[in-house]
């Protein structure tokens, strides 16, 4: 059985905050300095000590286990120069100083967040113009739909990844404001200079409210929320590349170092990657509703329960770099078989509303083509034909507008290419996409 120390010990997760603690810590030091609270010898000596103790963490150096990443920080410095080391938690608390350095290290995590996504998008836009002379089926309710391009396809990753990385930027506006000075949870009697602060640090503002500043982690929660709608994307994706790998489709392949092998079926090569990345999900939704759990009903101002958040928060992070690495590898690797994407769309009638569009634009009402395309198609599936093998004069018997002209609308390339529409799958309208996405990408650097 763990000690009681041990119990509401916090070290094992929050050593990883080593650093924002110790930035942190020099920033308020220099503050405290800057504002008359402390001399400048000390301020001098709290400065070097806690740079040796940066110093030594970066090269390897472990500190000595305390109940929390502040607490040991702390008396390492003591420790290393003396009882002056005490003067640096003058005018704060740990309730003010955790959650800085809470926002000093999402700060940075949202960063290469942020980078890993547009790299993925640079994947999938690579992906996008090496396939663009791919044609796919569409579909909706996992039935054939409509001929599409697979670039198209692809995009709409990339357009899904370019939201996301959107909500992260602006999730970014609320944690980039700084709660130090706040104290435990009244402010201080200390006349600090928090504006001060806050330019070391790179704040862009200040917390108005220390009751609020303490006991905020929306934040948290936000960015918990923001990891779960990208890895609802991510296992989206993930989902076809398995159905897409799958004998049945058979419309890609991605290279074997994403797949491994059954212990006891020996043909078997399976896509253990995408499944477990579409397996996290249940993990980074766990996280989120953790810490919804933590703060609901939580009163002003600091309780100790909301030590939880850096578990949940942790664990969807590392979920998140991990699993947007794999991602993005892995369909790095995919090839699609052009051959079987395109046979896949002889299935399934996939051309009627083509048929129905041709008797439109020879002004039949829409409905009313629907429904003679309906017609058309059980006529199909009766006599086993196909629209192409159909005559002009099987065509005319279920609308007399029907020409020799209709055959033209039969060819899967030039279908796809007339959806022109802005948005569209037309091979220029994805171009288009192309570009605007590249530009996007461009304009954030
Ligand atoms: N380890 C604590 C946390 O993560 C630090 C704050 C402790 N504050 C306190 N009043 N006990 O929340």
């Amino acid at each position: 059985m763990k000690s009681v120390n041990q119990f509401i010990s916090s070290f094992d997760i929050d050593k990883r905050l080593a650093e924002a603690d110790i930035v942190g810590s020099i920033a308020h030091t220099k503050m405290l300095c800057k504002s008359k609270i402390i001399s400048k010898s000390d301020a001098k000596k709290i400065i070097l000590g806690l740079e040796a103790i940066l110093d030594d963490l970066h090269n390897g150096w472990k500190l000595p286990v305390d109940e929390d990443i502040h607490y040991a920080i702390e008396k390492e410095l003591i420790n290393r120069i003396g009882s002056v080391g005490g003067k640096m938690h003058t005018a704060r608390s740990r309730n003010d100083q955790v959650t800085t350095d809470l926002r000093l290290y999402l700060k940075k995590e949202l960063k290469n967040i942020k980078n890993k996504i547009t790299h993925f998008q640079n994947t999938l836009i690579n992906k996008a113009i090496e396939n663009i002379d791919v044609i796919m089926p569409g579909f909706t309710h996992l039935q054939h739909a409509q001929p599409i391009l697979a670039s198209h396809y692809i995009l709409a990753y990339a357009w899904m990844m370019q939201r996301d990385k959107e909500r992260f930027v602006d999730c970014y506006k609320r944690i980039d404001v700084l709660p130090l000075g706040s104290a435990a949870l009244a402010g201080t009697s200390f006349n600090i200079d928090r504006h001060y602060t806050a330019r070391l640090l790179h704040f862009k503002n200040i917390s108005n409210n220390s009751l609020d500043a303490v006991s905020d982690r929306d934040f948290v929660i936000e960015f918990i929320f923001c990891i779960v709608v990208m890895f609802i994307h991510l296992t989206r994706l993930c989902e076809e590349i398995i159905l897409w790998i799958n004998p049945e489709f058979c419309y890609i392949t991605i290279d074997s170092k994403f797949t491994s092998g059954s212990s006891i079926m020996p043909q078997k090569r399976n896509p253990d990657y995408a499944e477990v990345i579409r397996g996290r999900f249940g993990r980074v939704l766990g996280n989120l509703i953790s810490i919804i759990t933590v703060m609901k009903a939580l009163p002003l101002a600091y309780n100790r329960d909301l030590q939880e958040d850096k578990a949940c928060l942790f664990d969807a992070l590392d979920n998140t770099t991990d699993c947007l690495c794999i991602i993005d590898d892995m369909f790095r690797s995919i090839k699609f078989i052009k051959r079987k994407t395109l046979q896949s769309t002889e299935k399934g009638f996939i051309l009627a509303t083509e048929i129905a569009d041709y008797l439109s634009l020879h002004n039949v009402p829409f409905r009313q083509a629907h429904g003679i395309v309906q017609n058309i198609v059980l006529y199909c599936q009766q006599t086993s034909k196909d629209f192409n093998n159909l005559s002009l004069q099987e065509y005319k018997k279920f609308s007399q507008v029907f020409e020799q002209d209709i055959f033209n609308y039969l060819n899967i390339d030039k279908i796809v290419n007339m959806k022109n529409s802005y948005g569209g799958t037309s091979k220029i309208s994805v171009l288009h996409q192309i570009d605007i996405l590249k530009q996007k990408l461009q304009y954030e650097k």
